[in-house]
């Protein structure tokens, strides 16, 4: 079976509104993962349940997903997710922001595999629910995803996606294709590969080093280039013609939607939409890029968006 794509959840970027809007201009994409769920001090953040209540465009696959240190944590959001009508969730075990980590959630839990075992054991509590796991190969090394993979492996989940660093990395250094080669040969789940595919051809070279994979999973290559998905489905690469415009037509509608949901009013949409530019075509001219990130105004900001999209050559 042909491997398929899934949108990794990159937390200030793949909400609601980015992941509706790539989804209806450029698609290629199985599911979309929303950013991690998490409970704070005071419960759950505002933002994250609007996040998960937005759920207009029924006919895209949202996978939620839930980062927890202890059972409790766990119980709540995999409740929370039921009480929202979803029937699937991912749990997060590769997170490195300091913040998580230090909670002992995400990558910092991945030391301790016994507390990863108590966490997962808590699946059987909500039959309801179809879980995957998405993680990294350890903390500090990669060797310590060797005594998580029999955890794992003991619980029924749908998939395992598995992101080939470890913790300390972050997101950059080398991704450790002898380390993802090993889960590969030891894991008993249908697989995902994610980490550093920007283009066809790394996803070629990915999926034909390891033709058993259920799937990829596409974060920052498809935050820079959103056809890439789409693309990889259709075996070939989009005209410059048809690039430019799926890119205007994904901009207006992001433009109008965070324009809708956004109550700050233009400041607040102008600065959602600069944040689009931390990634998208990271080739572009810099002086147009420039334009786009400076504008003071809206409109200002459109016209710089025009500009860039009429002058580059994709
Ligand atoms: C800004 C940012 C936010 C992220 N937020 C999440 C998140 O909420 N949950 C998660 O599992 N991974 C998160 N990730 C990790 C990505 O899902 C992905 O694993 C990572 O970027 C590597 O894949 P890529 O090279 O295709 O981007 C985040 C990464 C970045 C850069």
């Amino acid at each position: 079976m042909r491997p398929v794509v899934h949108f990794a959840p990159l937390q200030g970027y793949t909400d609601a509104i980015y992941r509706e809007a790539h989804a209806q201009v450029f698609g290629g994409v199985e599911s979309y993962y929303t950013p991690f769920i998490r409970i704070e001090k005071d419960g759950f953040r505002n933002k994250d349940l609007r996040d998960i209540a937005h759920r207009e465009n029924q006919s895209i696959q949202v996978i939620p997903q839930l980062i927890a240190a202890i059972p409790d944590e766990f119980r709540r959001i995999a409740s929370l997710f039921y009480q929202y009508g979803y029937r699937r969730a991912d749990i997060n075990l590769g997170c490195p922001f300091p913040m998580q980590v230090r909670l002992h959630r995400g990558a910092g839990i991945l030391p301790y595999p016994h507390d990863v075992e108590t966490l997962l054991n808590v699946i059987p509590e909500f039959p309801e629910l179809k879980f995957s796991v998405k993680l990294r190969l350890g903390w500090n090394v990669a060797e310590e995803i060797q005594a998580i993979v029999p955890i794992l492996n003991s619980h029924p989940l749908v998939h395992v996606t598995l992101h080939p660093r470890i913790g300390i990395q972050q997101y950059k250094g080398i991704v450790d294709l002898d380390g993802f080669s090993r889960f590969y040969e030891s894991c008993s789940h249908p697989l995902f590969y994610n980490g550093d595919l920007n283009t066809l051809a790394d996803i070629y070279a990915i999926t034909g080093q390891f033709p058993r994979l259920r799937g990829i999973m596409l974060g920052r290559g498809l935050l820079a280039a959103p056809w890439l998905a789409m693309e990889y489905q259709a075996g070939k690469e989009l005209s410059d013609r048809e690039k430019k415009s799926k890119l205007r037509a994904f901009h207006a509608l992001l433009a109008e939607e965070y324009g809708k949901s956004l109550e700050g009013g233009d400041h607040q949409i102008l600065a959602r939409m600069k944040t689009l530019w931390d990634y998208m075509l990271p080739d572009v001219d810099k002086k147009l890029h420039k334009k786009v990130i400076k504008s003071k105004t809206l409109l200002e900001y459109k016209d710089a968006v025009r500009i860039l999209i009429d002058n580059t050559i994709f």
